[in-house]
């Protein structure tokens, strides 16, 4: 799978089979994490990777799905596969929510390539997060990549003034996403 085509096919996967992913797969998620652009190249994060009970349950259990969608619920059958944590280290704050963004990015594309499907979440309470994870106290745990193969499908819906994505009657997400013309403000480029 090339770059171009893992960006325009990632969408949030919210409903995962119940099928485990490769244990050197994620590991190899986190390995590509480590070359993604950082500000100052102060490379302030670090991993958690779980994909076992009981703590990938009680990682489950603290997260928030779709808040669009008040009905919507992920029930423990869909539950993701693996979780990839990411560790904010306090020593090292700079510029670090910039990081968050380009190493979930990286994961999530990386994860696309192995056809496997991705979510990240930031709809928990890191306090309850962090004993869960037994971590060290200079490490906080901002941002949860899900990571499952899809028992949904969702695609991109042209955008007509809503940002919200919706469902249809089969469960499959819609995503409104802005035309070029709505985002490019200015151009040279011939
Ligand atoms: C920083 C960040 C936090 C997010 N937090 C949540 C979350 O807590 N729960 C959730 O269901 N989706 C969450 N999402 C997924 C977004 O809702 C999703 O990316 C957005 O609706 C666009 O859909 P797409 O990823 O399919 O293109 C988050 C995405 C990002 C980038």
């Amino acid at each position: 799978m090339d770059v171009k085509t893992a960006i325009l096919n990632r969408r949030s996967i919210r409903k995962f089979q119940n099928k485990p992913i490769d244990g050197a797969q994620l590991t190899q998620l986190v390995d590509l994490a480590r070359f993604h652009a950082t500000g100052g190249n102060v490379q302030p994060l670090s991993y958690a990777i779980v994909s076992k009970d009981p703590m990938k349950k009680q990682i489950f259990d603290l997260l928030a799905w779709a808040a669009y969608l008040p009905d919507y619920t992920c029930t423990e059958e869909f539950q993701p596969a693996a979780y990839i944590v990411l560790l904010r280290n306090e020593i090292t704050t700079r510029a670090c929510m910039y990081d968050l963004g380009a190493a979930s990015t990286t994961i999530m594309l990386a994860a696309q390539e192995m056809g496997i499907a991705s979510c990240a979440l930031a709809a928990f309470d890191p306090k309850k997060l962090k004993p869960v994870l037994g971590l060290e106290e200079h490490l906080h745990p901002d941002l949860v990549i899900a990571l499952g193969y899809a028992a949904h499908e969702s695609s991109a819906a042209p955008f007509e003034g809503n940002v919200k994505y919706y469902q249809d009657e089969d469960g499959n997400f819609h995503v409104p996403k802005k035309a070029l013309e709505d985002v490019l403000v200015y151009t040279d480029a011939d």
